[in-house]
C-alpha cells in the first residue's frame, strides 16, 4: 500500500543456497530471491515507494546507484537498516530513461555485502525513448546482462580473493552472468538490446564479440547517447552500465566476450585485469523477426559545457585517501549549492586502477587531459574511469533535493577502496 498513483516496490534482503556449479550450493545473498534481485522499472514522473526489509542477520543498505533522489532516500552509509527492521524511501523519478542498479552500501563492508549477491537493475523509461523504436520487450529482444566476477572454493563457497599486491580487492576467477556461469540467450530477433552492468567488485571488462562484429552504443549510465556509436570494443569498470544494440543472423552462434583491456598494461596483467574469457553464448537458431531498428538520432546530448561555473573542486585519488583525507562518517568534506553547476577535476594520482562515482549526479565528461573525450564518455555519466595522470574535467548540476543534514558520496567504485576510505562526503544545500 502507498500513496494514490505510487509505484510500490517490496524488497526483502535474505539469505540463501545457490546452485552455480555441480556439487554443494553456494550460500549467498539475494533480494527477493537467493542471488541478486529483481529489476525494477519506474517511468520518469512515478513516485516510487519502496519497502525495505532487511532478513539477514546484520544491517545492511540499499542504494540507488545514478538515481537523481533526496539524500535520506539515496540508501548509502547513513541509511543502513538494521536485521528484522524495514526501511521506506519514497522519490518521484525525475531524470531521462536510463539503466541504473542497486546494491548495498553500509561503510567499510559495501564490498563483502555486494559479493554476497545483493544486487539488482533499476530501468527507468521515459517517453522519448519509448517513441524510438529501438529493442524494448524485456527478455526478448531487451536482455539485462549483470556482470560480475567469482572465486569459490572446494566447498563451492564465494571466496573474496585478493590478488598479489592487495591493490584492487576482490577478483575471482569465474564469471557469472545474471547468476548463471556461462549462459546462453536464444536470439528470436535480428536486433537485441543488451543492458550491461559491471556488477564486479574491481574486475575491468572489455566487450566484444568472437568474431569481432561492431555493435552500437546507445546509452551509458545516464541515459542515451546523442547519437549510436559504432565499436567492436567497449569498456566498463566497476559500476558503469551501457546499453548496446546488435544484430544477430539466422543459424549463427556467437560468443560475448571479454577481451585484455586496453588500459590494463603491465599492471592490468599482474592484477588479473588482462585476461580473455566468454562471457555467455547468443544462439539465433531459426528465423528472426526484425521490427526494430537503430535510429540515427537517439538522445540530447550534455548540455553543460557553456553553462557558468558555480564552483570548481579538484580530486586526487591515490592510497585509499581523496585529496589525502580518508572517509570519516562525521565529517562532511563540504557543500554545493543547489541549482548551480560545478566542475570537478579528478585524477589517479597512483597508478592503480580507480575509477571515481558520485551519488545524485549524472555529470558531463567536458574534457580528458584537455582534449575532447571519446564517444562513450560523451553521454551522461555517474561512474567514470581514471587512467593514471589524466585529468578528468567533470561538469554537474545539482539540482532539486537540499538537505544541510544528510550527505552524498563520491568515491571509487572498485569497493575495496570505498571500504577502504577513498570516499567522502558532500551536502546540496
Ligand atoms: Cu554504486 Cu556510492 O555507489
Ligand atoms: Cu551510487
Ligand atoms: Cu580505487
Amino acid at each position: 500500500t502507498g500513496a494514490a498513483g505510487a509505484k510500490v516496490f517490496t524488497l526483502g534482503l535474505q539469505p540463501g543456497e545457490t546452485r552455480f556449479k555441480d556439487g554443494p550450493a553456494t550460500r549467498t545473498w539475494g533480494v527477493n530471491g537467493t542471488y541478486l534481485g529483481p529489476t525494477i522499472r519506474a517511468r520518469r514522473g512515478d513516485l516510487v515507494e519502496c519497502a525495505v526489509r532487511n532478513g539477514l542477520d546484520r544491517e545492511t543498505s540499499l542504494h540507488w546507484h545514478g538515481m537523481r533522489l533526496p539524500a535520506a532516500m539515496d540508501g548509502g552509509p547513513h541509511q543502513t537498516v538494521r536485521p528484522g527492521e524495514t526501511w521506506a524511501p519514497k522519490w518521484t523519478v525525475d531524470q531521462p530513461a536510463a539503466t541504473l542498479w542497486y546494491h548495498p552500501h553500509v561503510h567499510g563492508a559495501t564490498g563483502d555485502h555486494t559479493y554476497r549477491g545483493l544486487t539488482g537493475l533499476f530501468i527507468v523509461d521515459d517517453d522519448a525513448t519509448d517513441a524510438l523504436n529501438l529493442p524494448s520487450r524485456y527478455g526478448v529482444d531487451d536482455i539485462p546482462l549483470i556482470v560480475q566476477d567469482r572465486a569459490f572454493d572446494g566447498a563451492n563457497q564465494f571466496e573474496q580473493p585478493v590478488p598479489l599486491g592487495g591493490s584492487l580487492g576482490v577478483i575471482g576467477d569465474e564469471i557469472v552472468i545474471n547468476g548463471a556461469i556461462g549462459p546462453y540467450f536464444d536470439v528470436t530477433t535480428r536486433l537485441v538490446r543488451l543492458r550491461l552492468l559491471n556488477g564486479s567488485n574491481a574486475r575491468m571488462y572489455n566487450f566484444g564479440f568472437s568474431d569481432d562484429r561492431r555493435f552500437a552504443l546507445v546509452a551509458t549510465d545516464g541515459g542515451l547517447l546523442a547519437t549510436p556509436w559504432e565499436t567492436d570494443r567497449l569498456s566498463l569498470s566497476p559500476g558503469e552500465r551501457a546499453e548496446v544494440v546488435v544484430a544477430f543472423t539466422a543459424g549463427e552462434r556467437v560468443e560475448l566476450r571479454s577481451y585484455p583491456s586496453a588500459n590494463g598494461g603491465a599492471l592490468g596483467r599482474l592484477d588479473g585485469f588482462d585476461d580473455r574469457f566468454d562471457l555467455c553464448q547468443f544462439r539465433a537458431a531459426g528465423a528472426l523477426s526484425d521490427d526494430t531498428e537503430l535510429p540515427a538520432v537517439l538522445g540530447a546530448a550534455p548540455d553543460l559545457a557553456g553553462q557558468p561555473v558555480a564552483r570548481e573542486r579538484t580530486f586526487a585519488l591515490a592510497s585509499d585517501r581523496i585529496n589525502g583525507q580518508a572517509m570519516a562518517m562525521d565529517r562532511i568534506d563540504f557543500g554545493v549549492r543547489e541549482g548551480t553547476v560545478e566542475v570537478w577535476e579528478v585524477t589517479n594520482d597512483n597508478g592503480f586502477l580507480h575509477n571515481f562515482h558520485v551519488h545524485d549526479v549524472q555529470f558531463q565528461v567536458l574534457a580528458v587531459d584537455g582534449g575532447p573525450p571519446e564517444p562513450p564518455l560523451r553521454g551522461w555519466k555517474d561512474t567514470v574511469l581514471l587512467v593514471q595522470g589524466k585529468r578528468y574535467r567533470l561538469a554537474m548540476r545539482f539540482s532539486g533535493h537540499t538537505d544541510p543534514n544528510t550527505p552524498y558520496m563520491y568515491h571509487c567504485h572498485l569497493l575495496q577502496h570505498e571500504d577502504d576510505g577513498m570516499m567522502g562526503q558532500f551536502v546540496v544545500l
